[in-house]
């Protein structure tokens, strides 16, 4: 299918608005990103970019000719074929995706142009679309078009997860609005799946869903490897060559965070109870993924007793590595329990930045800053600069050679070699060395053992 250009609105310029509009921008199209806060909109339209993700930067400017930035709403969808809104939907209270944001959108496009098409990028609770396309005929919108078309960009590789994506999920009420936006991705390779809008939603869900139960799932036989002298690293290599299985989303540690996972396991959870059915498997999950972050605070503790007094070096804020978003991150939940243990937190990220949401650490410029006379260094995010350390220097600037690796990113040998006491998630302990030597029984022992 081929696509004439369009004229494209999109609604938030946060990672996954400004993604969708630099790379439909790229794809060729006219591209208006609309936001409500003054500062990013004004720093968009001077060419900087507020978030931190490889290649957007680069994107942005290659197709600056074809981007504008806008707080006006009438700018935006003037002359709009497609509204985008990827605004997002944060857990209300009650664990619900709240959509006061989506509805603010819906109700500012009144004066949407005969023949456009919303399309729905954010991460909604199946069910939406139906109250959306409800709320539009409402307000005399009914020539307006809804398709949802979810995103499965990951923070980080976001801007090649768009253009070389796995599949394109569109689900339409109406066939035609379909194709349109079938038409709008005209460029990208992939299967596109066409569905009704309830599946669309769904499929969003479920996907995520599906991701965290395999972070769970191992993390759990991470846990049963420790106890039974197995090492988990092994085991997901061997499990994940299993064509049915694949090695994706196997890498244990110290669990899930991020702007998705941990709120769309909430809402689907809620979703489900909602509609009258408690679906067991994902609270499960959601379980697993809190008490894997305490792990680590009882590994250290093992090791040095009460962290009281205790200097520790968390090393890495970010939920992952390659973006600097704090939202969720495991590292907030494990630096404030240490910190209300009474320990003395020292952190390092290289882009994140924490020092106002840890107000009760100190942010360090460098891991070595972090780690001078630690008595404990804990790997939270596996950035590449903590592999390239030179571990040995480290090991004489610690107080104490103990490393809490949460992320299975270093080598157990290296690291023992090195005199580390090393720790890592569900890996296994230095090989058993045989029995320690019976003793030499002298003549007296084996006289009275024969009699
Ligand atoms: C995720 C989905 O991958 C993406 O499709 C969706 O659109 C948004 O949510 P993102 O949150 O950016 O993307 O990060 P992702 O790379 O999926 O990682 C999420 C979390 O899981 C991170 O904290 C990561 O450290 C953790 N993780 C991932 C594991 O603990 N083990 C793994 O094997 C993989």
């Amino acid at each position: 299918m081929t696509q004439d250009k369009a004229r494209v609105a999109v609604f938030g310029a946060g990672y996954v608005g400004l993604v969708t509009g630099a790379c439909l921008a790229d794809l060729g199209h006219t591209v208006t990103v609309r936001d409500v806060v003054a500062d990013k909109v004004t720093a968009l339209s001077r060419g900087n970019v507020p978030i931190y993700e490889p290649e957007l930067d680069a994107l942005l400017a290659r197709n600056y000719e074809r981007l504008q930035f806008t707080l006006d709403v009438g700018e935006a969808i003037e002359g709009a074929e497609f509204v985008f809104v990827c605004v997002d939907t944060p857990p209300t209270y009650a664990g619900d995706a709240d959509l006061s944001r989506v509805w603010t959108v819906v109700d500012e496009l009144l004066r949407l142009a005969q023949g456009a098409i919303v399309v729905m990028k954010s991460t909604v609770p199946v069910g939406t679309g139906e109250k959306v396309r409800a709320a539009l005929d409402a307000r005399g919108l009914d020539h307006v078009g809804y398709v949802s078309n979810p995103e499965f960009t990951a923070e980080g590789t976001a801007v090649r997860d768009f253009l070389e994506p796995d599949r394109i999920v569109i689900g339409a009420f109406d066939g035609q609005h379909g194709d349109a936006v079938e038409r709008l991705h005209a460029g990208i390779d992939a299967p596109v799946v066409r569905c009704d809008v309830a599946s669309a939603e769904m499929i969003k869900l479920a996907a995520n869903a599906f991701l965290m139960t395999r972070i769970s799932f191992i993390n759990e036989i991470a846990n049963v490897c420790e106890l039974v002298g197995a090492d988990v690293t092994k085991v997901a290599h061997g499990v994940g060559l299993d064509h049915r299985l694949g090695s994706y989303f196997l890498r244990a540690g110290i669990g899930y965070g991020g702007s998705c996972f941990p709120k769309d396991s909430l809402s689907l959870k809620q979703l489900a109870a909602n509609s009258g059915y408690h679906f067991q498997l994902l609270s499960a999950v959601i379980e697993v993924n809190e008490l894997q972050r305490r792990r680590v605070v009882a590994k250290l503790e093992k090791h040095l007793g009460k962290l009281r007094g205790r200097r520790i070096a968390v090393l890495g804020l970010a939920f992952k590595p390659g973006t600097d978003d704090m939202r969720e991150a495991p590292s907030l939940v494990i630096a404030s329990r240490l910190l209300a243990e009474g320990a003395n937190v020292r952190t390092w990220d290289p882009v994140a930045d924490a020092r106002t949401l840890l107000t009760g650490a100190d942010q360090c410029e460098t891991a070595l800053e972090a780690l001078d006379g630690a008595d404990a260094a804990v790997l939270v995010t596996e950035w590449p600069e903590l592999g390239e350390l030179d571990w040995g220097d480290v090991r004489r600037r610690m107080a104490n050679p103990l490393v809490v690796d949460g992320r299975n990113f270093l080598d157990p040998a290296e690291m023992r070699a090195l005199g580390f006491v090393y720790e890592g998630i569900g890996r296994a302990a230095p090989p058993f060395a045989g029995l320690p030597e019976t003793p030499e029984r002298d003549a007296e022992t084996e006289a009275e053992a024969a009699s």
